[in-house]
């Protein structure tokens, strides 16, 4: 049967509730990454390495979340926290002890935080450390990798799906002229783009692992690199660790790569399952957002009815707590990705399939580029030399059919996904990479 009339039948109640969001919702979801044709499963529940639809359908899951879950959906301790907040209170408004208990767990794991302020979402916190680094710097210029994410925040829209460079619609022209982009680990073309600017740049802004890109790792040189230019030219280095921030040690990449940011923006895992955002770095930096601070180059970090609300904060304690007291977790989870990787690109190569597996640690994903001799080196290389939608989603599709579901081709492992879970991931995306051979 095609697959997409598999697909269609086995996720019936799904297609219904999509003809009702689409008239509530344009393209029928909030977040457009959730959007897929014929229709999105409309997924009710999550338990461990699964994830439920309203059909009834049972799915390994590996977009977790937008890979916020490390220890897999709905962990033992998250839900002792829930009901200790039902029994408090859901949201305070106010300062509340919780939020230092996180910011402690915060300042102690992560090498380059010393201050810190919390928000809801990572776009926010881009945001945010965009106003540090200009105030801070008081340059204009920011400079973003190609094919770089750090949500969707107008200044930092520029080339995210590079080769389109040009920033969003809507974004007032001068805003996207204050951003410039560079190659990932591309340190001559960097050299040359940093150069023209002089002595504008506020800062470099990157995430050691590129997740939109491919989960490549930056290359330490290039770090390095960013590094050095960045006080050679009184600019600040941010990393974005909204992905990579307790999932790939508990200091972040920085912690792995022993490269220190002047600020770092964090989100995803230290929310717990709850919405998160955080801007920490050097406490010079930080304070020009007291409200205390009296300076013309004092910088708001303000907005936000739910910042540090105790539901959140109480769940990324617990959270980082256990990953504290469970450090392995970061040697299994690299052997786990070691495992899911290796065996996937060892299924490519003995058949030839025209298909390419990125990514490090717990994070893989799987590509499909136009011609057989493509490298991906950057993540760049995705958006130009792979084919992003029309074999991306029906490999996504067809996976669903087989009762897996991924995003962008793969996704992270968390603690919860089993031998045998993987063991299934790996033959179902052979089995579909074989159908689609
Ligand atoms: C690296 C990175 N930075 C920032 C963001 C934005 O975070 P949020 O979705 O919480 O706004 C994301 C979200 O996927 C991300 O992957």
């Amino acid at each position: 049967m095609d697959f997409i009339k598999y697909y269609t039948e086995k996720t019936a109640k799904s297609a219904e509730l999509f003809k009702q969001s689409t008239t509530l919702m344009p393209g029928g979801v909030s977040h457009n990454i959730r959007y897929y044709a014929p229709h999105p499963v409309f997924m009710n529940r999550g338990e461990g390495s699964k994830i439920f639809d309203v059909d009834g359908n049972e799915y390994i899951d590996l977009w977790m979340g937008h890979y916020a879950h490390i220890l897999g959906h709905n962990p033992n301790i998250i839900k002792k926290i829930n009901h200790k907040n039902i029994e408090d209170a859901t949201h305070l408004g106010t300062v509340n002890p919780f939020e230092i208990d996180l910011a402690k767990k915060i300042t102690k794991n992560i090498p380059s935080i010393e201050s810190l302020k919390f928000c809801t979402s990572g776009t926010e916190a881009a945001m945010y450390a965009l106003r540090l680094a200009r105030g801070y710097t008081q340059k204009p210029i920011v400079i973003k990798m190609a094919g770089g994410w750090h949500g969707a925040g107008s200044e930092l829209s520029k080339a995210i799906k590079y080769p389109y460079v040009n920033g969003v619609t809507g974004v007032f022209k001068n805003i996207s002229d204050g951003t410039d982009y560079i190659f990932f680990n591309d340190i001559e073309n960097s050299y040359k783009v940093l150069k023209q600017y002089k002595d504008s740049i506020a800062c470099i802004i990157l995430e050691p692992v590129i997740g939109e890109g491919g989960f490549l790792p930056a290359e330490k040189n290039f770090l390095e690199f960013l590094r050095e230019e960045t006080h050679k030219m009184n600019s600040l280095l941010i990393f974005d660790e909204v992905i990579t921030g307790f999932r790939l040690s508990l200091g972040g990449a920085q912690g792995v790569y022993g490269i220190t940011p002047d600020l770092t923006t964090m989100g995803k895992i230290i929310g717990g399952g709850f919405n998160i955002g955080l801007v920490g770095g050097k406490r010079e930096i930080m304070e020009l957002s007291s409200p205390k601070y009296k300076g013309e180059d004092k910088v708001l970090i303000g907005g936000g009815t739910f910042s540090a609300t105790p539901y959140t904060m109480r769940a990324g304690t617990e959270i980082i707590n256990f990953l504290e007291n469970n450090p392995d977790i970061y040697t299994e989870l690299r052997e786990k990705g070691d495992y899911v990787r290796g065996s996937i690109r060892k299924f490519i190569k003995d058949n030839s399939i025209k298909a390419i597996v990125t990514g490090t640690e717990s994070l893989y994903m799987v590509s499909f580029p136009f011609d057989s001799d493509t490298q991906i080196n950057s993540p760049s290389d995705i958006g130009g030399k792979t084919d992003i939608y029309k074999r991306e989603h029906e490999f996504k599709v067809r996976l669903l059919n087989n009762g897996i579901h991924v995003m962008h081709g793969g996704g992270a492992i968390s603690f919860a996904h089993t031998k045998d879970d993987l063991d299934l991931i790996i033959a179902k995306t052979s089995k579909v990479l074989m159908e689609m051979n």
